[in-house]
């Protein structure tokens, strides 16, 4: 028999209890959080898509490698089964573990990067960018035309275009070109893969203009599915098998394994060339902690080493990105502008469409979070102005290239009918769009400024009386 339905491939073993709240309640919530989701308190959160990152459940294997961690300060068996596992996928000969995919970030671009650098990605993920601009260097976005389009359809809209890419080197000169990072998925383009052919064409132009090629490896597991899916020649490979290919292109990689490892805290830097490592474990010493263990303790390595062994496995990618998919065709189908197709970890909305009386400098994308969380206790991110708009000389903002709202679905940690739940609150939101109303920042620190700003709406009976950003430090 043919299933038409996905089930979740995994028993529940533990569960945490929600805790429901009502409008009234979340009213109150979250205008102590300054209308920004980043500062609610989890117990004021029913489903929480805020993100995939480190929210995953850990499977029963995982747990019982959480008990046969080797807590030794150097050469723990814990580190070796990491180590050996990351080397076997990837291919790479030096591992260095971090706490985290931002720190393995620091670790690479603080070396390579400064004033005067250039980088060039499909998309840098918003740790990236700031991890680049830190040290003085510029971080320039190709995504392919298709890729900057909502509506457009294209099987692979994280690709990079490759014909920008040669004019950018051509402009800074080869030199000055620190890295090119390859984001598989494209997490701010909208969790979008990128397919071989143009992994592989992005390998030969660094190779010919001798740059370093990175892959941002945390969501590989998942582009594997869409290149074994849409591309061909790849029908008969595993997906694991598919994911070292693309690594064997790359010259290293960074991995946060909070997403694709399935664990809630950990990450590493992979690399093959051998003085570029060392260096780089400089850093990692003095920042993070010893090199067989960086920021991590023993049984956080073996739960990696474990996870990364089961998001291969192919019931499981399966059902991860048909149930993806199941949320974002729901929204499609009741009209709600969503980026197609639907991304691998998380729905992406469209809320520049959604609200078009909203404008980017009011917002939308954080209108959209704010009914979200007050209609149902949703807690979702904005991708849009607030995490990546500018200002130029004047002050006036620059918008970012789209409007989004990410909606991203934690990994083996809610069913379907908690999907159903999200659906049915777009049906209510839907036919109150008109009446939302737009924001205004009061306070924003220089880098990052989405996790800590805060925000007052327009319009409504808590409408400012005053302009202007408060002065001084908020320590949120
Ligand atoms: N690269 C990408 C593509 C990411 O999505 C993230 C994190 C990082 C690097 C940094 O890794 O959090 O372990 O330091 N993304 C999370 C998200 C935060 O919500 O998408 P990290």
């Amino acid at each position: 028999m043919h299933h038409k339905v996905t089930i979740e491939p995994f028993r529940i073993k533990v569960v945490e209890q929600i805790k429901l709240t009502t409008e009234e309640e979340r009213q109150v919530f979250l205008k102590n959080a300054n209308y920004n989701p980043f500062l609610l308190h989890s117990n004021e959160v029913i489903i929480d898509l805020l993100t995939d990152s480190g929210t995953s459940a850990m499977s029963s294997e995982q747990w019982a490698g959480i008990m046969r961690g080797d807590e030794s300060y150097a050469g723990a068996s814990s580190w070796q089964r990491m180590e050996n596992t990351i080397k076997d996928l990837t291919g790479y000969t030096y591992i260095l573990p971090t706490h985290q995919g931002r720190a393995a970030e620091h670790l690479l671009y603080s070396r390579i990067g400064g004033a005067g650098k250039v980088f060039i990605s499909n998309t840098h993920f918003d740790t990236t960018r700031a991890n680049i601009e830190f040290t003085g260097a510029k971080a320039i976005d190709l995504p392919i035309e298709e890729g900057k389009h909502p509506e457009v359809i294209h099987p692979f809209k994280g690709n990079l275009d490759t014909k920008a890419l040669l004019r950018t080197i051509e402009n800074y000169g080869p030199k000055n070109v620190a890295a090119v990072i390859l984001t598989v998925t494209n997490n701010s383009g909208g969790g979008q893969p990128v397919s071989m052919a143009n992994a592989r064409a992005v390998a030969e132009i660094c190779k010919k203009h001798s740059i370093l090629f990175i892959l941002d490896a945390c969501r590989i597991a998942e582009n594997s599915w869409y290149i074994r899916d849409h591309e061909a020649g790849y029908e008969d490979k595993t997906y694991r098998q598919i994911a070292q290919e693309m690594f064997g292109l790359a010259d290293g990689c960074i991995m946060s394994a909070k997403k694709d490892a399935l664990v809630n805290m950990g990450g590493f830097l992979a690399l093959k060339d051998l003085d570029l490592a060392i260096s780089c474990r400089t850093v990692l010493i003095i920042t993070e902690g010893y090199s067989t263990y960086g920021g991590l303790s023993g049984r956080d390595m073996e739960a990696i080493a474990q996870g990364l062994e089961e998001v291969f496995d192919e019931d499981y990618l399966d059902y991860r990105i048909k149930s993806t998919a199941y949320l974002g065709n729901h929204l499609d189908a009741m009209g709600i502008p969503v980026i197609k197709p639907i991304g691998g970890h998380a729905v992406y909305v469209d809320a520049r469409s959604f609200y078009p009386h909203i404008p980017p400098h009011e917002f939308p994308g954080q209108s959209l979070v704010c009914e979200l969380y007050l209609k149902a206790g949703i807690r979702s991110c904005e991708i849009g102005s607030v995490m990546f708009g500018k200002y130029d000389e004047q002050g006036q903002l620059i918008p970012a290239e789209m409007e989004l709202v990410r909606l991203a679905i934690p990994r083996r940690v809610y069913t379907q009918s908690h999907i159903d739940y999200v659906i049915e609150t777009f049906r209510e939101l839907k036919k109150e769009r008109h009446l939302a109303k737009g924001f205004r920042i009061t306070y924003e620190p220089p880098f990052l400024r989405h996790f800590t700003a805060r925000f007052e709406p327009l319009g409504g009976k808590d409408s400012p009386q005053v302009a202007g950003l408060e002065k001084g430090g908020v320590f949120a």
